[in-house]
């Protein structure tokens, strides 16, 4: 039989986290229980979709809200979505200028695909969410990594981000609060990193999926202290509402001096191939904004307590050290003082403890040395984590096998 071709750039895409659990699934099989602290989504542990917005669900469905729809989107839902960034952000940006994507991964993809050509460069926070490194790449982009200073929180290092800037670059690329790292960008870094893309007329892309999963300070969007900065938001629904599953998210364009506007008419056009985000998803999602919000709060409530139990246990153990997360759901360990590189500390976790980590370097080479942790799983199933941890760190692991 005749090999079929496929092509290089799909052959070479990687998604580290992903990758992960494939291995997992192996162990799994076998019949032993392992404790998932790689999976990034509160909804496939103990939270769910709240009520009210399964019900809109149901009924957008029941009530015939099943045709396909506008490809920016449903215009109720782009008005909801304005409403949100004022209230919840203090940004200010109209209905039309809100694109509904089927998540934000399919905003990344939309964005890069209108920015980037081949040799292209795009600079993204170092270490980062993968599937930036990864569209950057696949439309024959090169992504560069500005340094984030784990000693400063993982605050991006403002001179190593200008030493980046090239003639080739075509944008900045935020995301705050941070995976993997947990960081929340302070204001003042924000104003620099909006002060640098002004100076080179770059636009920002900045990514706040996680806007409201934040402790003990204030999150400031980048498109509410942009001036006259170009801003391209992204985010959605999979967090905050606790929709994961359900794909949907958006991107805006905050663009005082309408530099955006070829940009966004191609991601139009984007949208207009791909027809449209999923309808009665869309309706659900209008009551998701609009509807009570106490479900935010509960989460992060929740989320609160097990950053501090995960944050406290993990630097309670030798050879290991984090910084405290002050968004997300995400710790980001050093492992490097464990004797093992990141991977092999993954692998031998797995293998021995049972407990998924990632990789650091599955964010890139800068997230060497570190493991990434979600603690968006239950408290109980955090606890036996870290346990398991610690008896892999003080050796038991190693005789005892789980
Ligand atoms: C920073 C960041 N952006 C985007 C996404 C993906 O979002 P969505 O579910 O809307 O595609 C994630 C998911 O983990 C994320 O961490």
């Amino acid at each position: 039989m005749t090999k079929i071709k496929v092509t290089e750039r799909v052959r070479n895409i990687e998604y580290a986290i992903r990758d992960v659990i494939v291995y997992a699934k192996h162990i799994a099989k076998t019949g032993k229980k392992i404790y998932y602290l790689n999976i990034g989504d509160p909804v496939a542990f103990d939270f769910d979709t709240p009520a009210h917005i399964k019900q809109a669900l149901r009924e957008a469905v029941e009530s015939g809200e099943n045709a396909y729809s506008p490809s920016e989107g449903l215009p109720e839902l782009r008005q909801a979505i304005a409403q949100k960034e004022k209230r919840i952000n203090n940004v200010n940006i109209s209905a039309e200028n809100v694109i509904v994507t089927t998540g934000i991964s399919e905003g990344i993809q939309m964005v890069m695909a209108a920015l980037i050509d081949v040799g292209d460069e795009i600079l993204l926070p170092g270490p980062t969410y993968p599937p930036y490194i990864s569209y950057a790449k696949f439309f024959g982009g090169k992504p560069i990594t500005y340094e984030t200073v784990e000693e400063n929180g993982w605050q991006p290092n403002i001179d190593d981000l200008r030493k980046k800037i090239s003639k080739k670059t075509r944008g900045i690329v935020i995301i705050n609060p941070n995976n993997p790292c947990g960081a929340l960008y302070e204001e003042k870094i924000v104003k620099q990193i909006l002060n640098l893309a002004g100076e080179y007329d770059l636009p920002v892309l900045s990514d706040e999926i996680y806007d409201q999963i934040i402790y003990e300070k204030r999150f400031v969007s980048t498109a509410y202290l942009a001036k006259d900065v170009p801003v391209i938001g992204l985010n959605g629904f999979s967090k905050a509402h606790l929709m994961t599953g359900w794909r949907l998210g958006y991107l805006y364009f905050h663009d005082s001096n309408d530099e955006l506007q070829e940009l966004k008419q191609c991601i139009e056009k984007e949208a207009r191939i791909r027809l449209c985000a999923n309808t009665p998803v869309q309706k659900a999602a209008v009551t998701a904004l609009n509807g009570p919000q106490d479900h935010v709060k509960e989460l992060v409530g929740k989320l609160r307590q097990r950053r501090d139990l995960a944050w406290k246990r993990l630097n309670e153990i030798e050879g290991i050290s984090c910084t405290k997360p002050e968004g997300a759901f995400y710790v980001f360990p050093r492992v490097s003082g464990t004797g093992f590189s990141d991977v092999e500390f993954a692998e031998n976790l797995l293998k021995k403890a049972k407990v998924a980590v990632v990789p650091g370097s599955a964010f890139g080479s800068s997230g060497r040395g570190h493991v990434r942790c979600s603690y968006a799983t239950s408290r109980d199933k955090i606890m036996e984590a870290l346990n398991r941890i610690e008896s892999f760190m003080s050796g038991k692991a190693r005789a005892v096998f789980y």
